[in-house]
């Protein structure tokens, strides 16, 4: 496989509502952003994934767009981002912009004017339908309501949303309207980011009146279209957000004859816990045959993301791991677990802290219109307020949204005055100030993750071979490459456990979640959670 710069690095995602106040308004912002690229470096991540920072109303904090050539008010200005970008590069770090081109903010100047007029040159930018026997044009919901389509009384017509009827979807269809997103993204490819996460990609090739949402009939099609006319000739990252990918739909965008993607971000171990609202267990041997599937699939064909969390997504550590007496070593050893695979790995903000959940005491205190419409629509249907809450503690997205722990002052170190959102009390232990000295701490762990992923091409490119396929207390894996193996252990369980294997026998350790490890010659006995990588002798 040709080698790229994205192979070996790791990417962190930034959510810059939560990352670092500069001014004291309570909002994170670029400048806080810039000002802790250090250490971001310290780290030892080359990609920024950064979540929407161009103008928004804020119905979906920068996920609906209403300017994409210019920078939300409280985020800062053009110049703040150019600096970024510079900064940035000076320390080895590329930005990745969010691209949001399923839909644009209902105060998107384009949906402005198509509402405005039928006759509107932006009417057809958008999807528009008369009603039927009075109602909606067809019965799709949305994915956070009961329909798709929003009525517009000046037209008499509905038009047709995915997300919150302040997110207008727009119709890929139209090749005029695609010719603008494509200036727009050469516009910021010209300001020297390193490329672009596309948001929910898999939609822009709709057929709403079939009934098609995701992997419609000319999605690939747009994207070859897209690389042509844009990122093509330049050596960018571009990465798909892919819900509904399976490992062969993967490697059509991915692989790099085909010029589409660099690579995807699909979420089948994630969805393994089942309904988003109704989470349920799951067992690692599921989690191994998922994680085992996809990175045999994608070998040498194509290329996948590596992730536990995200902003739409609970804290790594308490939807896979033990938030409460051993966070630190669980958060340590999803980490191993995830970092040995094959795949560009993302850390989301604060995970290399090992930051948790949150449990806030009302609805009030929530801001995420994903849980709001959900409570509001349970609530309606007579289901108890205290389940509902339970569904928010567990999957809502504000648990990753909380402002991201930088000391044991007040708030958390991440503002001077009261943030947007609570601020996790857990602050007080939970903190990069605690850890970035600490040999031993979570994000210790994740840098020594980071640097090896820097260094050894058997990570990188190897082969990948579960070991005892059927046991639910471990996950381990063999990686090879080039007549070197590279063994990852990991107890999954908060038991001592002796995992027995000929080939431990005078190898060496690469990396141990406890500094040491206890290796005999044919078994390594593991603490609980505890994870190792060895290189085999
Ligand atoms: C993606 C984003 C999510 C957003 C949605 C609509 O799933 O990750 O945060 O709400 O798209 O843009
Ligand atoms: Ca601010």
């Amino acid at each position: 496989m040709e080698r790229k710069w994205w192979h070996s690095l790791t990417a962190y995602q930034v959510y810059p509502r939560s990352f670092y106040d500069s001014n004291g308004d309570g909002i994170g912002d670029i400048k806080g952003i810039t000002q802790k690229l250090d250490y971001l470096k310290e780290l030892g991540i080359g990609i920024i994934w950064l979540s929407p920072v161009y103008k928004s109303p804020n119905d979906d904090n920068g996920y609906d767009i209403s300017d994409y050539y210019d920078i939300m008010d409280e985020f800062g200005t053009m110049a703040d981002m150019e600096e970024l970008i510079a900064e940035a590069a000076k320390r080895g770090i590329r930005i990745v912009m969010d691209l949001v081109v399923n839909h644009t903010s209902d105060e998107h100047k384009w949906f402005v004017d198509a509402r405005a007029s039928k006759n509107s040159r932006y009417r057809d930018y958008y999807i528009w339908a008369d009603p039927v026997n009075g109602g909606p044009p067809t019965d799709m919901p949305s994915s956070w309501s009961d329909s798709a389509w929003e009525y517009d009384k000046e037209s008499g017509q509905y038009y047709f949303h995915m997300f919150s009827v302040k997110q207008a979807d727009l119709n890929w269809e139209n090749p005029d309207m695609r010719s603008d997103i494509y200036d727009m993204m050469n516009f910021w490819i010209d300001k020297g980011i390193g490329g672009f996460r596309m948001d929910v990609i898999e939609m822009i090739g709709k057929k709403p009146f079939e009934g098609i949402i995701n992997n419609g009939p000319m999605l690939h099609e747009y994207l070859r279209e897209m690389n042509e006319r844009t990122f093509g000739a330049h050596d960018l990252l571009t990465v798909g957000e892919c819900w509904n990918a399976d490992t062969e739909i993967a490697k059509l965008y991915s692989a790099p004859e085909r010029h589409e993607l660099s690579m995807v971000f699909q979420f089948e171990h994630i969805c393994l816990k089942g309904d988003k609202w109704y989470p349920k267990p799951y067992r690692v041997r599921d989690l191994k045959r998922v994680f085992s599937k996809w990175q045999k699939a994608l070998h040498n064909k194509g290329w996948n993301s590596l992730f536990w969390c995200n902003h739409d997504l609970p804290r790594a550590v308490s939807a896979f791991g033990n938030d409460k007496e051993y966070r630190e070593e669980s958060a340590k050893m999803l980490a191993t677990l995830l970092h040995g695979m094959q795949g560009t790995p993302y850390i989301y903000q604060g995970e290399e802290l090992g930051m948790t959940n949150i449990r806030l005491g009302s609805i009030e205190d929530y801001r995420d219109i994903e849980s709001i419409n959900m409570y509001n629509d349970r609530i309606a249907k007579g289901d108890k307020e205290e389940d509902i809450m339970e569904s928010i503690y567990q999957s809502g997205r504000d648990n990753a949204r909380t402002p991201m722990q930088w000391s044991a002052e007040q708030y958390g170190g991440f503002s001077k005055v009261q943030p947007w959102i609570a601020v996790n009390e857990n602050y007080r232990e939970i903190n990069a100030a605690a850890q970035t000295n600490d040999e031993t701490s979570v994000f210790s762990h994740y840098k020594r993750l980071v640097a090896l992923r820097r260094s050894s091409d058997t990570i990188v490119y190897g082969d990948f071979r579960l070991v005892n396929e059927s046991d639910d207390d471990f996950f381990a894996y063999e990686r090879s490459y080039n007549g070197e193996t590279i063994l990852v252990v990991c107890n999954t369980t908060p038991e001592n456990r002796e995992f027995v294997y000929r080939g431990v026998a005078g190898s060496e350790l690469l990396i141990g979640s406890r500094q040491d490890a206890d290796i005999s010659d044919g078994s390594i006995k593991l603490r609980p959670y505890e994870a190792v990588i060895l290189k085999l002798a």
